[in-house]
């Protein structure tokens, strides 16, 4: 099965860091060293660090005790790689020197959206290489779930969790910010998880009316506490984006600030004290769930197959309880969003969770 010419491979992690990301370098390397007898060379702090030729051989020795581990051991990186080989348009003169200089037959990248259009085209440029999806923010199409996400859920689920009783005690309302720029999946799972009264996702514009009503119900009948769920990337009215400030040199917008603009707006809707809580970073970091151990795991495993097999372009998923793989052409250029007819919104509305929308009730 092995062809001839795979005798080192490369692997990266690129954008988010994201727990599981430490199982996958694990797995790889273990399963390149123990199985195929091939040499594995990790990449340090993404596509950057690929043009810039950085990397370090890995061995069973020294990815053994990372499993439970979060971030990435290699570092990762956002931006673009072409401009810090130094070029000004798209040259894949660097990833090609880049591949000579390390030796590599092959390459793993491990990433979101971002990493596995660069990847896509690396490979459409004929470069050898294989994708593994990652986020916490499970957006990427083609595949049920990213690890990295069910750890979020149970990350965001202990916040909302903690919060009941602070704000159970002070008759407030609570309005925790959550990650998820164009998908809601997170506050959608980990609030339904952590029973939050009201959750608001970026693909369900919200009616403020709808909000104020929901808590102020809740104070009627006795509840003097609500708990509000928001995504980062929930617009304002007007459907303006709010952001903490442009991020020039990745090209990303960084968003934040909804948290306080909605404890504010439901502060001055209701006359009911509210504060924001911004959950942040801690959704990424921290020990990796068994859960998203697993899944990395056997991710990294079928990646290395799929090199073995000499089946680039092609990204690991998870369909159903079933690993298989897609082109990753598939998978990139879009986002995999809520829809609106999601089971989960259909079962919290019948728990009378709120999704801030006059037509997303209980009938
Ligand atoms: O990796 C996805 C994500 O966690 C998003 O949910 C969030 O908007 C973004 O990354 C934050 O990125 P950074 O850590 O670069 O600010």
């Amino acid at each position: 099965m092995r062809k001839r010419y795979t005798r080192r491979i490369g692997i990266l992690t690129a954008g988010g860091d994201c727990p599981g990301l430490n199982a996958v370098i694990r797995a790889v390397t273990k399963c390149a060293h123990n199985d195929y007898g091939i040499g594995v060379v990790g990449i340090e702090d993404g596509y950057i660090g690929l043009v810039k030729g950085s990397g370090r051989i890995l061995t069973n020795r020294n990815v053994s005790g990372i499993l439970a581990t979060g971030g990435t051991i290699l570092g990762t990186a956002r931006g673009n790689p072409f401009g810090a080989a130094g070029k000004k348009d798209e040259d894949y003169s660097c990833f090609e020197d880049a591949f000579k200089s390390l030796k590599l037959d092959a390459l793993i990248c491990t990433g979101g959206d971002g990493t596995l259009t660069m990847a896509n085209k690396l490979y459409k440029h004929g470069f050898p290489v294989v994708g593994i999806p990652k986020t916490i923010d499970n957006d990427v199409m083609e595949t049920d779930v990213t690890f990295g996400f069910n750890t979020a859920v149970s990350i965001v689920m202990n916040a909302v969790d903690n919060l009941h009783s602070t704000a159970m005690s002070h008759h407030r309302v609570l309005v925790v910010e959550v990650m998820g720029c164009r998908a809601g999946w997170l506050a959608l799972e980990g609030g339904v998880a952590g029973g939050g009264d009201v959750l608001l996702l970026p693909e369900l514009s919200y009616e403020e009316d709808v909000i104020f009503e929901r808590v102020l119900e809740r104070s009627r009948h006795g509840k003097r506490f609500s708990i509000v769920v928001v995504a980062e990337g929930v617009k304002a009215k007007g459907n303006l984006i709010i952001r903490e400030e442009d991020n020039a040199e990745s090209g990303r917008v960084r968003l934040g600030g909804i948290g306080h603009y909605m404890s504010r707006l439901i502060e001055e809707g209701t006359g009911l004290e509210t504060r924001p809580v911004v959950l942040g970073h801690l959704q990424r970091g921290g020990p990796p769930t068994a859960f998203d151990r697993i899944l990395a795991t056997r991710f990294a495993i079928e990646a290395l197959h799929l090199v073995i097999e000499g089946k680039f372009g092609q990204m690991v998923a998870l369909k159903g309880r079933r690993l298989t793989s897609v082109p990753i052409d598939k998978a990139v250029r879009k986002l995999k969003l809520v829809p609106k007819n999601h089971p989960l919104i259909r079962a919290a509305i019948s728990v009378g969770t709120s999704f801030g929308r006059a037509d997303l009730r209980s009938t």
